[in-house]
This record gives structure tokens, sequence and C-alpha cells, in this order.
């Protein structure tokens, strides 16, 4: 790889013979997934592609919503799983076999990983982020970033910042204040950005506070690199681009998808004209050009990869991975002169990825039933129980019934299908399908020894967790995800996963809840840090299953937590943890602090390191935590910055946020004298007073629907018979997509979902060029009903 210095001498040199117009086409895609190519420099063009669980790379047609066919790829866990590993070797791990897979298929940069917080329990895309938690966000998003640029392959850390929901997502302005913004929605960018500086930063489409991320200066030049240094490119999410202009002096560099140009024109009249300076066109080229450089070991090395090898990690990691949430009598694991039936459709055709731009096309998949078979050397007795669409049938549920009558135990698979959860929709309740959970009572009915297994990308309520003795969070597990079931299933893999979000009792428990979607294009996070277990342990919540937690199939025990050293800078802290169990296994130790007596808000507790032990029976480890004073700190509204509050803290150690096993008082000093704004009292949910009084101004009157402007989505057009005949063209316009096949309900569902969120903008920003601003324009006031205007505009264009 090629040090910087390299790097900029080449980019320099390049620089220097770019004409103006050259420089403004590297701005922007050559197509949908690379970048533009200049020949007659030998300026290649590289390719940036999907991600993060695996490569979306396609070759026919394109799309940003997993559509169209991509070559095949190993389908590894989704985020939401990974995370629940708390292993941060183990997705370095899955990070380099992704890089592997890049380089045999030439791509640049892998579009992931996805970072944002899990603001609330029914964001469509919460399969695809790590955790509600900041801190392990970012230490989850830094070994993976580290694990697939350590093979020379680009990363984009998405989607920045504050996208937490999928309704309204390309045009929400999402207002959020500095604290809860610094505290909860940019550690674990600041973590990455610091610690691994991935190759690219990926904005988000929303807006924040008023301005789009894709033209969000203070965001972009300030935070991300005055701040944290942040040397690599930001690209924008796939037709993110509000003003390209305002974009480039913000430091938005890349625009993708390519639309044939139509913005470089924009780019070059405003340098001309004086309105752009041209310095901060060279800037953004460079950092383009830097990606260039850096990517011709990714466009040359045509490495090959061992598909079984690849889909054994698969495996491996699921393992890893999935959450033991209940094992009541030790019901699990299995053991093998014990006879069982598998139920339910999800064991034989898995849901084992989310739909969006992150599915892939697996290498293979290796259902539980698959599974079973092998391992058991016999067909597994299997009633499907209900139908892959989640429908109810009786019929399924009675067969199911009669075949659990029969065996010791009854293995029954249920979740979430693809209609319920999917990029450009959130979820609209927490339930599972009626079928689902009628399936587990009636088979219960006639066997009480029921183990169930989820398949879902994110918190799901159980009615029936009482009448069975043990659960299994499977989540979504890639492709070998069957085989790391059974794994667990039989003992052969000692589940050791921890949930790295809270499953709450009830929507309504959740403090963002009384904001979540929000207003058609306005979400205020009133809540404040009032996200996760910051809020269930705080307000003594009850919850379903909390955060942190995961059992395992051995007994881990904590002693002699202590203090080791102290200095103004750090303190060591240390704590021993023996397996006093029968088998091998893995403990995830979580280390969060409190203040105590603070006078400021602040959560109750905050995760602020943790780690992974492997221990075989009997065995004691002494674990090592440092925590600087950051850990400690919390973002002062009054200063705007990070500063201690002097006094007592815990530094408590346990097992899950609600499992403190032992704590440890220190006292710290500081000099900081706490200001009113830090000390301000607010309710858990904000009234629009406390809230405006930390935002620094009133909460901006809600923008209506009409006049129509080319941020109108075309949900808002639809009001109009005009509108209504646009949304049937780019209907009929996306079903090209689907090639051949007939797409799924669920399919169908998401792309009617993502047209309706789009600005009318995005019609020409993901067009490939087909459609020109002035198009937009036109439209615009015909929408508005200036009909001269619209005529002039086009007997103009006709002279
Ligand atoms: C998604 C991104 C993705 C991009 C390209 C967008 O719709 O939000 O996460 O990388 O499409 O497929």
């Amino acid at each position: 790889m090629k040090n910087r210095q390299s790097i900029q001498k080449e980019v320099n040199e390049l620089l220097t013979q770019l004409t103006l117009e050259e420089k403004a086409s590297l701005c922007s895609g050559k197509d949908f997934w690379h970048l533009q190519d200049i020949e007659r420099l030998g300026i290649p063009s590289v390719m940036v592609t999907d991600g993060p669980h695996g490569l979306r790379k396609q070759q026919g047609n394109t799309d940003h919503l997993g559509l169209s066919a991509s070559v095949k790829s190993t389908c590894f866990p989704t985020a939401v799983t990974l995370a629940s590993s708390w292993d941060v070797d183990l997705i370095a791990t899955v990070g380099e076999y992704l890089a592997t897979e890049a380089l045999k298929e030439d791509v640049s940069t892998l579009l992931g990983p996805g970072m944002n917080i899990k603001r609330h329990p029914l964001c469509g895309r919460n399969f695809e982020y790590f955790s509600e938690d900041p801190y392990l966000t970012g230490r989850l998003a830094t070994s993976f970033v580290n694990g697939v640029q350590k093979h020379n392959v680009g990363t984009s850390v998405k989607h920045y910042a504050v996208n937490n929901q999928e309704t309204n997502r390309m045009v929400i302005d999402t207002l959020v204040d500095e604290r809860t913004l610094r505290e909860i929605y940019l550690p674990g960018f600041e973590d990455v950005v610091k610690n691994a500086q991935p190759w690219t930063v990926m904005c988000a489409y929303n807006q924040v506070n008023g301005e789009f991320c894709s033209e969000h200066n203070r965001l972009l030049n300030d935070i991300l690199r005055e701040e944290w240094g942040f040397e690599g490119l930001v690209v924008t999410d796939w037709g993110a681009m509000n003003n390209r202009v305002e974009g480039i002096k913000a430091g938005l560099d890349l625009e993708m998808p390519g639309c044939a140009g139509l913005n470089d024109i924009r780019i070059v009249e405003a340098v001309k004209d004086g309105s752009l300076d041209e310095k901060a066109l060279d800037r953004v080229v460079e950092r383009i050009l830097a990606l260039i450089v850096k990517s011709k070991r990714a466009i040359t090395s045509h490495e090959q990869f061992d598909i079984d090898a690849h889909h054994q990690m698969a495996r491996k990691a699921a393992g890893e991975s999935m959450v033991l949430l209940k094992n009541d009598a030790k019901a699990l694991p299995l053991s093998s002169s014990e006879t069982v039936a598998v139920i339910g459709q999800f064991a034989k055709t898995p849901r084992y990825q989310g739909s969006g731009s992150s599915q892939v096309t697996p290498t293979k998949v290796y259902s539980l039933c698959d599974a079973l078979n092998e391992k058991l050397s016999a067909e597994v007795c299997f009633a499907a129980g209900y139908r892959e669409s989640g429908e109810l049938d009786a019929g399924l549920i009675s067969e199911a019934v009669e075949l659990a009558r029969s065996v010791d135990k009854a293995i029954v698979m249920v979740g979430l299908p693809n209609s319920y959860e999917a990029e450009a929709f959130d979820r609209i309740h927490m339930n599972l399908p009626e079928s689902h959970n009628a399936l587990i009572e009636a088979v219960n009915q006639v066997n009480p020894n029921v183990i169930v297994v989820l398949s879902n990308g994110s918190p799901v309520t159980m009615p029936w967790i009482d009448k069975v003795p043990a659960i299994l969070e499977s989540y979504l597990g890639g492709q070998a995800s069957g085989g790391a079931i059974c794994d667990i299933l039989y003992g052969d893999v000692c589940p050791s996963g921890k949930l790295a979000e809270t499953f709450p009792l009830t929507l309504e428990d959740c403090a963002s809840n009384a904001n979540f979607p929000g207003l058609p294009k306005q979400v205020v996070y009133k809540e404040g840090l009032n996200v996760g277990y910051r809020h269930f342990d705080s307000h003594c919540v009850r919850v379903l299953f909390p955060f942190g937690h995961g059992l395992s199939y051995t007994d881990f025990s904590y002693h002699n937590a202590t203090v080791v050293s102290q200095t103004d800078e750090q303190i060591v802290f240390s704590v021993e943890v023996t397996n006093s169990g029968s088998v091998a296994g893995k403990e995830v130790l979580q280390l969060y602090i409190e203040k105590l007596n603070s006078q400021i808000e602040r959560s109750k507790q905050e995760l602020k390191a943790f780690e992974k032990v492997d221990l075989q029976p009997g065995e004691s480890k002494t674990v090592e935590f440092t925590l600087d004073r950051r850990a400690f700190s919390f973002f002062s509204s009054a200063s705007k910055q990070w500063e201690v509050e002097a006094g007592e803290y815990h530094i408590h150690i346990g097992a899950s946020s609600r499992d403190i096993r032992d704590s440890v008082l220190v006292t710290l000093v500081s000099d900081y004298i706490v200001k009113p704004l830090d000390a301000s009292k607010r309710q858990t949910v904000m009234t629009d007073q406390q809230f405006e009084a930390l935002l620094g101004r009133t909460i901006p009157a809600l923008q209506t629907m009409t006049p129509f402007t080319e941020n109108s989505t075309l949900k808002d057009i639809q009001s109009t018979w005009i509108g209504r005949k646009v949304n049937q063209k780019v209907v009929e316009n996306m079903a090209g997509s689907f090639g051949p096949n007939k797409p799924s309900e669920a399919v169908l569902l998401m792309v009617e979902k993502a047209i309706q969120g789009m600005p009318l903008r995005s019609l020409v920003l993901l067009g490939g060029g087909k459609l020109k601003f002035e198009q937009i324009d036109f439209l615009v006031k015909l929408l508005n009903g200036h009909y001269i205007r619209a005529l002039g505009m086009f007997l103009k264009r006709k002279k």
C-alpha cells in the first residue's frame, strides 16, 4: 500500500493537469457504482458497492434497494447479529473475509458498516445497525473497518448522521440538541474516525437541525474533519445530494450515483461566476483522487477466495453471536437421545438477512433442517406451521401440533417475514405475525418442551414467554445461520452472545415513542439522552430482556473488583472472572459508569468498556480495563465541550445492564463548575420549552405541503392529478428492475414505500440522466398550478 506522501504526490501531479470540466466530472459517479475515470491521464474508474455483511456487486441492472441480481458472495451475519457477539476480534476477521471477496470482484470500497443508533425498536433498518449504545457501536465499527482496510479495501461508515428511521428519511428534518448529538448519535462515528480512519464516510439522506447532511458544514467540515481529523472522503448516500455547489462548500466530496454529469454543469458555472471558490473544488477533487489512487490494489489484485472456508466463517460468526434469551431447567442443550421435531417454515426457508440495499446473493444457504439432517444423519421430522408470508393456516398448525405430540422436544422457529422489516419503511408494531404466536401457543398445548428459535432483525414481543422453557434469538444470522443454530441447540457451541439492544415490554415504554417517526417533515428528539437502557435503567422501567443480556451453558463468577491505579488522566480497574460451570464458555464482561449525586441530567449508568473472555471449566482470568477521563465525562450544553463533574462515581462490572456483579467507588477531581444549562431539569420526554432551551432556538414552524418544491416527495404530490400520474410512471419504471421474475409482496411493499418517500429531485439524481433538473422545475410549476410559467419555460426550451 502506498504511503500517505506518495499518494499525496500522485494526487498533486494529477490535480495540476486537470481542466475545470474534468475536475467537476470527478465529483460524481460515472454510473450507479463507479467513480468517473479520465482516460487521457490514466485515471481509472473504481467501483464501490454495498455492504455491509456481504458484497452486493451488480453487473446488469442497478438499484439502491437490492432489487436486481448481484454476483454471488458470502452472506455473513447482519450487523444486529454480529454486534451481539461483543467480539471485536471476530468482527475484524469478518471484515477481512469481506475484503477478500471485494478484491476478487475488483471492488475498491465496501459501503458499510451501518452505524446509526437504534433510537426506537421499530426502525426498519435496525437489523443493519449495531446497537442502541454509542460506545459499543463505535468499538465494533472500528474493528470492522480496521479488518476490511487491512487489505487495502475501503469502507464507508454510514449514515452520517442521525438517520434513525426510514419513514421520510430522504427529506425529514431531525431536531436534536447538542448534548444528545454528542453523547448518543456522534460518538460511534468519532471513535471509528479517530481509530480506524475509514476511507469514506457516507452522509445520510435526512436533515439535521435544518440542514441536509449533504451540505452540513458543521457536521462535515467542523466536526468530522476539524475536530476528529477525518482524512478520507465524504460520499452521499445514493441520491442524497441536495444542492451540489453548497455541498462542495460544506466538504461533501463525491456525489453518488452519477446522474450523467448534470451537476457537473452547475459546478463549472459556479466556479465561473465566482459563487464557488475553485480552491474548495480542488480540495474535494484531491480527496476523490486520493481514493482512486488508494484503490489501485483493489482493481489489480483479482484475489480468489475459498467459498467453503468463507461459509464456515459465516457459521462460526453466527454461532458466536446468537443470544440464548431463556433456558429454564436446562432445556438446552439438546441431547442426541431426545427425539425432536422442527416446526416452522423458517427452518426450511430461513430468513437470514434483511431486505434492501444490503441484500446479497449468497453462495449457498444452509437451513436449520439441512444442519439437523446432517447432525442427526437422518431426515428430521418437520412441519411448516405457517405460510412463508406469515399468513395463518389452521391446517398447517394442526399438522404441527400432531407432530409435536410425538416427540420429546419441539423446536419452533418463528420470526419476522420480509414484509415486516426492511429498508425504506419502519415497522408498525413490535409483534410477530399472529400465525407465529398462534403456532407456539398451539404446540405448547400438547408439548410443554417448546424451544423457540427466533429469526428477526429487531426486538419482538413474546406473549408466550412464560409458557416455553427456552428461547434462542438467532437474529438474521447470514447464509450459514442454520448450522450455527444447530451448533448451539446441541451444545457444540456454547452460547455467548449478549443483546446489543434492549427488548422492551411495550413500545410505550420507550421514551422516543412519543416522537417516532415524527411528522412528515420533522422529527424532534425530545427524549434527549433517554435512548435504550439509558432510559430504562434511569427510570426503573421493566423490560422483557435488558441490554447486555445473554445466557450460557456454563456459569461465571466475578471476584476481586478493584482499582489498580488512579491518576488524573486514567483509572485502571481490574476484576477476576471464573468459569464455575462444567463446560467451556465465553463471558462478556460489561463495565458501566454511574455518577453519584450528579448535579446534571444524567443517565443512571453508561457502558464504557467491555471484554469477551474465553474460559475452560474452573479457569479464572483477571481482566483489566483502562478508563480515560472521557469515560467519566458529559458533553456540556453550556461550555460545548466534554467536561468531568467532580465527585464520586461507581464503576460497575456486570453480565448485563441489569445484572451488575460488583461495584467500586472512585472519586474524581475537576475544576469544572456545573452551569445552570447543564443542570436544567427536564422531563423524560421534554416539553417544547425544555427542548427549545437546549436547542437554543424555537422549534421551527412545520413546512407546509404546498407550494410544492423539488423536495416534495412523491407521496406529497399524490394529492394532485399530475402527481398521481408521475407516481404511476415511476412505479412502472421501477418494475423494470425486477427482470423476468415476479417480485414478492414484500419487495413490492418496500418499493412502494421507497418511491413514496423520494423527493422529486431524486428522480434526477437516481435516474441516470434520463430526467433533467429543468424537467423537475417544469413539473413543480405544473403541480403548483403555474401553467403560464410552465408554458413559458416550455417555449423557451423550444427556441
Ligand atoms: C442506502 C445505503 C446504500 C446505498 C447504495 C441507499 O439506499 O441507504 O446504505 O449503501 O443505497 O445501495
